[in-house]
């Protein structure tokens, strides 16, 4: 099967400092890949620069075989629209507009579309709700709710547009532990659906359980990858050792 995700020697630097160091992989649909790795290893760098919220400086990026960016320079922005409409991020602090209920942020970005009825977008964003157990919470803001559930809404609200592909950045790491399980549960589910998904995630018994692939990034590079048994059971690398012992 060909690939959703293909990077090719992506490289980025600010100014002097290499964040991403030649890095290439490869997702197929349907994956789901974990990526661990040291805190400034370029893991945030690495999924930002796969919807654009980075200019990188060198490498490729091709996203269901279409060009996003080539030799360093992005697409247009047409096609960059075109490719990262089919792309959800959640964030680790969730990034909800404080001045919109539930609801409202869910449907902001397919209305702004337009490409759907007002009816439809309303119909889907209480069925997202329902999915995520949040139904009874469509018209509160987001103030009024724990943080699990804020990040229970953006998984929702990154849903929306339908996407094939979901990037996580450290989804859990803002809440108390008792609130990280309901988070992971629903990306659990997100999987058993077959959603492709890179989750960058300090939780090793989530990416252990619910990965395909774990990918090691150190230093700006994916240092050793494999399948979760390779990664945790067997590592290869000196440092992938020292980093899991640590955790
Ligand atoms: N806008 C920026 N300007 C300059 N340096 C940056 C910028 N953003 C990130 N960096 C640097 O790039 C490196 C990689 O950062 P990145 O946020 O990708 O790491 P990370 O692996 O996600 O770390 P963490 O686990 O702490 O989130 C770090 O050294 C960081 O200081
Ligand atoms: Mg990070």
């Amino acid at each position: 099967m060909s690939s959703i995700i293909e990077v090719k020697q992506l490289q980025k630097s600010f100014g002097s400092l290499d964040v991403l160091k030649q890095i290439t992989f490869e997702v197929k649909p349907g994956e789901v890949v974990a990526v661990i790795g040291p805190s400034g290893s370029g893991k945030s760098t690495m999924l930002r620069s796969l919807v654009h919220l980075e200019e990188i400086t060198g490498g490729s990026i091709f996203i269901h075989g279409k060009t996003l960016a080539e030799n360093g320079k992005y697409a247009g922005s047409a096609a960059i629209r075109d490719i990262t409409s089919t792309m959800g991020m959640v964030f680790q602090h969730f990034n909800l507009f404080p001045h919109l209920t539930v609801r409202g942020n869910l449907e902001l970005a397919p209305r702004t579309l337009k490409r759907e009825s007002s009816q439809v977008i309303a119909a889907r964003s209480m069925e997202l709700l329902t999915k995520v157990g949040l139904a009874d919470k469509a018209d509160v803001y987001p103030s009024m709710l724990s943080g699990g559930q804020k990040q229970r809404v953006a998984i929702a609200r990154a849903l929306m547009l339908n996407p094939d592909i979901l990037l996580f950045d450290e989804p859990t790491s803002a809440l108390d532990p008792e609130l990280t399980g309901e988070v992971l549960r629903v990306i659990r589910q997100l999987a058993e659906e077959n959603m492709t998904m890179i989750i960058v995630t300090h939780e090793m018994n989530f990416a252990r359980d619910v990965a395909d692939r774990v990918f090691f990034m150190d230093n700006g590079e994916i240092a050793e990858s494999g399948t979760p048994e390779q990664i945790f059971g067997n590592p290869q690398l000196e440092r992938t050792r020292t980093f899991l012992n640590q955790e």
